[in-house]
């Protein structure tokens, strides 16, 4: 066991779930979307736990730039996952020992479907290779302080028939289970199914649920608050994560608004102020992709095109001002705790001659570029002529 420095005492996320009165609310890893600024918009709205995007252990292990830029924190970032995408125990372990002082857990990737994460044996592709996932999981416990989470987030296993495929993702899940993970995300869908509502297992989640002592996060479909106690009243389970319904509505956890079918103005009002006091922490696209997720449905159609082809923050706030009467407040800057000044001298990661090279390699996903579930979000948009009411939710297929 290593002697790890806290940057705060971590929380003890077993305990976070036994304290929930009915269910923890789960903010979900999404890459490009669950940055520092949303998951302090969505922890004001009801969420409970929330994950960092989806980051690859080894650009972070071998990149300062990398680390930099795919992760920041604030003291106030509480509680929070971070998810990594590894192939195998020595880069998603180096991934824990640099990530350790800043965040109270860490989670692996076993759900990204996409085929290029596929190739480099990412995502689900470890689903195919279960001695790897429990390796990875005995190699975390054995090397940081038990306080620290570990976790996995998967999908039901592949296989022809569903009474298989229900089989082996339990046995999977009662093996990382008796390797010591803190908990488990369940998605309950195969690898090859779209995020269609008829895909979803819940019945298969459920079943997993009942086979397991330690806490399982179900996810799939959540899209309002109504589906959330649905899902747990159906699978038991400890903890209801959602994906897109928080991109659509970053209040859907916040039973203020139990009955709210599309985001409170108060929420966008707080996503201004969050987006204010984080100057330039926060890139342009990022702060812009969110309102246009979240405040579309709100939009006249003569509004939404122009609005998602807006190129600045200050255009962005113009447009706010002028057609919703909306701006940051004027104490928004002050209102946040500043952001950690993330430093990684405590531990230096091994070097290999692959790992250097994927250094020099370009990002997965460039800052700059819109990405896929935005271009797919404007693209919509501009065909749809006959629908008033736009759904956020068909614009997302398979995971990014
Ligand atoms: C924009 C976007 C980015 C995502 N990125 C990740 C990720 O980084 N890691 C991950 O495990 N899943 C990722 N997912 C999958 C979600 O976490 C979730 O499992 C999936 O969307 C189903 O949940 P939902 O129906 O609530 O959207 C992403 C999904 C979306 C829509």
């Amino acid at each position: 066991m290593v002697d790890m420095p806290q940057h705060r005492p971590h929380h003890d996320i077993g305990s976070l779930f036994s304290g929930a009165k009915d269910f923890l609310r789960v903010c979900a890893p999404m890459v490009r979307y669950s940055k520092l600024e949303f998951r302090r918009l969505v922890r004001q709205n009801g969420v409970q736990l929330a994950f960092t995007p989806m980051m690859i252990s080894e650009s972070i292990n071998n990149s300062e730039m990398a680390r930099q830029k795919e992760f920041s924190s604030a003291v106030d970032d509480e509680p929070v996952i971070a998810q990594f995408a590894a192939r195998d125990a020595t880069e998603f372990v180096t991934s824990a020992q640099l990530i350790y002082p800043y965040v109270d857990g860490i989670d692996l990737n076993c759900g990204c479907p996409q085929s290029w994460a596929k190739k480099e044996g990412f995502g689900c592709e470890l689903l195919n290779h279960p001695e790897t996932v429990r390796d990875i999981v005995q190699c975390i416990r054995r090397t940081l302080p038990t306080d620290f989470s570990v976790s996995v987030k998967m999908r039901l296993l592949q296989y022809n028939d569903t009474a298989t495929s229900v089989l082996k993702t339990i046995e999977l899940a009662q093996q990382l289970e008796h390797c010591g993970v803190t908990f488990l995300t369940l998605h309950g869908r195969l690898p090859t199914q779209k995020n269609h509502r008829e895909t979803l297992n819940v019945e298969a989640m459920a079943d997993v649920r009942k086979s397991l002592q330690i806490p399982l996060i179900v996810n799939g479909c959540v899209d309002s608050l109504k589906d959330a106690r649905e899902l747990h009243e159906q699978t038991q389970a400890a903890g209801v994560m959602a994906a897109r319904g928080l991109l659509a509505n970053p209040a859907l956890f916040n039973s203020d608004y139990a009955l709210a079918n599309s985001t409170p103005r108060a929420c966008v009002q707080q996503w201004l102020d969050i987006a204010e006091a984080a100057g330039d922490h926060l890139k342009f696209s990022c702060f812009h992709h969110h309102l246009s997720f979240m405040w579309s449905d709100e939009m006249k159609r003569s509004l939404r095109i122009p609005f998602n082809s807006l190129g600045s923050k200050s255009e962005v706030l113009a447009f706010l001002d002028e057609h919703y009467d909306l701006r940051p407040s004027e104490n928004a800057a002050s209102s946040f705790a500043p952001y950690t000044n993330c430093t990684y001298n405590h531990f230096t990661p091994p070097r290999h001659a692959r790992h250097i090279a994927a250094e020099a390699r370009k990002s997965e996903w460039d800052e700059n570029q819109d990405g896929k579930f935005f271009s797919e979000f404007k693209t919509q948009q501009l065909v749809d002529n006959n629908s008033e009411d736009l759904e956020l939710g068909d614009f997302f297929g398979d995971d990014e």
